[in-house]
């Protein structure tokens, strides 16, 4: 009991038996993706940093309080400066600011750069064009990696999926909402605006990115672990921005082909249907002929 005499004592010992689950509300969501796991580290490495610092000066600045409080008859000694003191916290600070830079550039690129897909991975289907690299655009080491486009606009998400029917593009399955992804497969997103500013994020797959009219921006995950992983607009983009969910369902590669091959299946039908009723109306004479009653 005496541990807990003070409300001090008391705050602490009721944070260390609950640490875990407080610092996993503290911390970024992770564990659906290698660059979410890096975030998630890299967070809890200047965490774990800053909480020393804020324990080591709070304890100094208490236990000054407390040796040096004012009491009757004593008059306090006078300092003016002290070189060597002065020094020290200087390059205490100097050489914790170097280490957080050093550490955090040592684990950019596991955050940055993408990882090649699991020998597991999908096939990638349509996806055998030229791929390049550009400054924002990385590629995995083997340059494979499924991409799919991610478009923003007020006030839902659209996933374009490789394997348009046309040379312009035209014809590529899409969803919705709710985007679909072969697991162990690096999948490269590219995310465009089509009118004002949204923000891309899942967070347990990674950062968040803007989305922007104009200029594509680049990110990526690898799930391995099937299963469904939320998140929302994270932009103030209009009325409708708390509308603006988002969500990756991941399945298995063999899944997620069989998945794509019907969607496209679908989409020819539909067109192949609309081109026939098109053909139908236009070969009719008189009232029927119009096509836009
Ligand atoms: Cu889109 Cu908020």
């Amino acid at each position: 009991m005496a541990l807990i005499a003070s409300p001090a004592a008391l705050a602490v010992a009721i944070l260390l038996a609950f640490a875990p689950s407080a610092f996993g509300f503290f911390t970024p969501q992770s564990g659906g993706s290698p660059n979410a796991d890096s975030i998630d580290t890299l967070y809890k490495i200047v965490l774990y940093i800053a909480l020393f610092v804020f324990v080591v000066v709070e304890g100094a600045l208490g236990y000054a309080l407390y040796k040096f409080r004012a009491r009757r008859g004593r008059v306090a000694k006078q300092t003016h400066g002290n070189t060597r003191l002065e020094i020290a916290w200087t390059g205490a600070a100097v050489a914790i600011v170097v280490v957080l830079a050093v550490i955090t550039f040592i684990k950019l690129g596991s955050i940055i750069n993408p990882v090649n897909s699991d020998p597991s991975g999908a096939k990638l289907v349509g996806q055998t064009g030229v791929f390049f690299a550009s400054a924002e655009k990385r590629l995995p080491p083997d340059h494979k990696a499924l991409e799919i486009e991610v478009i923003g606009k007020q006030f839902v998400w659209q996933y374009v999926y490789p394997g348009a029917i046309n040379k312009d593009g035209l014809g590529a399955p899409y969803t919705y909402e709710q985007m679909v992804v072969p697991t162990h497969t690096t999948v490269l997103l590219k995310a465009i605006s089509e009118d004002v500013v949204h923000s891309w994020w899942i967070p347990e797959l990674g950062g968040k990115i803007q989305v922007i009219p104009g200029r594509p921006n680049y990110t990526w995950f690898k799930i391995d672990k099937p299963g469904i992983y939320r998140g929302q607009c994270a932009n103030i983009c209009g009325r409708g921005h708390a509308r603006m969910i988002a969500s990756v369902r991941a399945i298995p590669p063999a899944q997620f082909e069989a998945w794509l091959a019907r969607q496209k299946r679908w989409l020819a039908e539909a067109n192949a249907e609309a081109a026939k009723m098109r053909a139908n109306l236009e070969s009719k004479k008189g009232p029927a002929s119009v096509l836009n009653p």
